[in-house]
């Protein structure tokens, strides 16, 4: 039987990883997969997560089924961590997924299962696993510019000019914030032209918020998603606590699908947790219990946001420092946009032939679209880097 299978094309940001893992190099920077580490190389287990986990040790007295959408009370903690109050609660169905990837997955069969023709508009460049499962699922994909390669910002102009073509019944894929993998972020005023392409067009926007708190803060991170969700019928929404939590191995995410009324809310409801059921049954729980220990509890909320404020500013630290270090290399100011992006990556804007030049000759791994993962360096490997994208002649 399984002699007809095809091997499968490896993703490009995992294979990254074991690339760097087998390098013998003892000089070697690894800025592929998106995970923090701190100045020791170390991606910690944040102080609130262990002070949660070893309360659960000591007072969870069983590990039976919770339901089909995770426990509720971690969608309501998911719910107010992302939407606030910007739409009432009986409208929102949550589902816990595995991880925010599965939210993504999730999402896209719900959008399947009501619209089987929806075609989905997605940023180019987007993060490779929406690519990935979309053409998995067989869904038809529409490409929006998104990034422009002289500026390094977004071509806004580009971006709208293709959204104005999406129509009822096709879903827009936006990422709330620190895009992935560019890091170039829309400002407020172009969000709210955005929200009104949306308006007109009568697509349903669907946002993914995988680094909420990695970019200006969380509200900040989560200002267009609660604009988008109070301004039209519909949205979806994946979220992720890989990141903000720091809890990448437990698969910790959470869909959420908005509507206009709570007739609609149950019908959602009990969609996401058929849809669970078909895929996973229960979605995973520990993750998602310390998570809603963490948000429900004053004192542990206010360390978790604490840490990931310095984590938010370790990032921008770096951000600044490579960006200066380049300006006092390169003898200009073509490098600005790295202090400019947010959240974990960006992408450096060079060919792939630079990119491997860089692994080759200096062990600096990126993907090879040059995205960078910001929260790989620290204040010693910062000069390291910039002296060799001078060094390849980027
Ligand atoms: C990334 O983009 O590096 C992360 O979201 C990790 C992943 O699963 O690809």
């Amino acid at each position: 039987m399984f002699e007809t299978l095809q091997a499968q094309p490896a993703d490009k940001i995992l294979a990254l990883m074991q690339m760097y893992k087998d390098d013998p190099r003892d000089i070697k920077i690894d800025l592929g997969v998106g995970v923090y580490k701190d100045a020791t190389g170390l991606t910690p287990v944040m102080r609130a997560v262990k002070s949660a986990e070893h309360q659960l040790w000591e007072q969870q007295d069983s590990k039976s089924y919770t339901g089909l959408a995770g426990d509720p009370a971690f969608g309501d903690a998911m719910v107010q961590l992302v939407l606030g109050d910007a739409v009432p609660r009986g409208n929102v169905a949550a589902a816990a997924t595995p991880g925010g990837t599965g939210a993504v997955r999730q999402a896209f069969e719900l959008v399947q299962m009501a619209r089987p023709d929806a075609r989905v508009f997605v940023s180019d460049p987007t993060w490779p696993n929406h690519l990935s499962i979309l053409k998995y699922l067989g869904i038809e994909v529409v490409n929006y510019r998104y990034f422009d390669d002289e500026t390094r910002g977004v071509d806004f102009d580009g971006m709208l000019a293709d959204l104005k073509t999406a129509k009822q019944g096709d879903l827009i894929l936006l990422h709330g914030c620190c895009h992935n993998p560019t890091g170039a972020n829309l400002n407020a005023a172009q969000w709210d032209d955005v929200i009104k392409v949306l308006q007109d067009t009568g697509a349903t926007p669907m946002i993914d918020i995988a680094y909420q708190g990695f970019g200006d803060g969380l509200d900040a991170d989560a200002a267009a998603t609660r604009k988008i969700a109070a301004a039209v019928p519909e949205c979806l929404i994946a979220a992720s606590c890989s990141k903000n939590f720091g809890i990448y191995r437990e698969r910790t995410g959470m869909l959420m699908a908005v509507s206009l009324d709570a007739s609609a809310q149950k019908l959602n409801q009990g969609t996401l947790a058929f849809l669970n059921r078909q895929n996973f049954s229960f979605p995973p729980d520990h993750g998602a219990r310390v998570v809603t220990m963490i948000l429900n509890d004053d004192a542990l909320r206010a360390d978790w946001m604490a840490e990931l404020e310095d984590i938010r500013n370790t990032m921008l630290g770096l951000r600044s420092q490579l960006a200066g270090d380049l300006q006092r290399l390169s003898g200009s100011d073509r490098f600005g946009f790295i202090a400019q992006h947010r959240g974990m990556f960006s992408r450096l804007g060079t060919t792939p032939e630079m990119v491997e030049k860089l692994r080759a000759d200096h062990g600096i791994y990126m993907v090879g679209d040059s995205r960078m993962n910001i929260a790989g360096l620290n204040a010693t490997t910062v000069p390291i880097l910039a002296r060799a994208i001078i060094d390849v002649g980027i």
